[in-house]
């Protein structure tokens, strides 16, 4: 299959974007820019970067590679008790940090911050471990839900309350393999979830 000749299914997710918000390019040209500030701000320091999976992934793995000092990253996984604002910043570790942090610079890394509840367990929790430094890098900051006060120390872009995928960001686990961060067409997210639901009766 040729790059440029798209299968069923991928012609099939891409007819439900709707606008392109940030391009490669754009998100490229960030991405360098925080990675070159992180290597100036941590340059002969233990620096170690902290993600929470899954969507961080897309975003780690480039600022990881714009960083032109030595460090190290390491990943937890989360799942949380609710989607709500009560319930969501409720959240069970599980999958822990393989490093110790305790005396070394710590930059936690999101893709992107809404309310900043993850953000804040995270960090509470990080910061227990007694790191010599805890600042906050996240792509996207979103502020118009916001329940925590959060200082983001390195931001890539501040957006308006829309609904984004691409880059690491989902629907349903769909759309994050995209290179660009975009928004979906009218009626996409409840067609999107019919099928989901078709799919999950017919594995089921
Ligand atoms: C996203 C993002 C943050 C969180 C931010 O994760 O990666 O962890 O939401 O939202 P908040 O500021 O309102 O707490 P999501 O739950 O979409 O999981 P994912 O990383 O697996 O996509």
């Amino acid at each position: 299959m040729s790059l440029d000749q798209p299968n069923s299914a991928t012609a099939e997710t891409l007819s439900q974007v709707e606008r392109v918000i940030l391009t490669p390019e754009q998100i490229a040209a960030r991405v360098s820019a925080l990675g070159q500030a992180i290597s100036t701000d941590y340059e002969g320091q233990d620096l170690i970067l902290v993600g929470v999976l899954r969507g961080v992934l897309f975003f780690m793995a480039d600022l990881l590679r714009a960083i032109t000092i030595p460090v190290k990253y390491d990943v937890i996984a989360i799942s949380r008790y609710g989607p709500t604002s009560q319930t969501r910043g409720v959240v069970r570790l599980t999958k822990d940090l393989d490093e110790h942090i305790e005396g070394r610079h710590v930059l936690f890394v999101e893709d992107v911050i809404d309310t900043g509840l993850t953000s804040n367990y995270i960090l509470k929790n990080l910061r227990a471990r007694e790191p010599a430094s805890l600042r906050v890098c996240a792509l996207l900051d979103r502020p118009q839900h916001r329940l925590i006060d959060l200082n983001i120390t390195y931001k890539g872009f501040e957006l308006p309350d829309l609904f984004l995928v691409g880059y690491g960001l989902d629907y349903q686990q769909m759309f994050r393999n995209l290179p660009y961060i975009a928004t979906l067409k009218a009626g996409a997210l409840g067609r999107l979830a019919a099928a989901h639901d078709l799919q999950a009766r017919g594995d089921a």
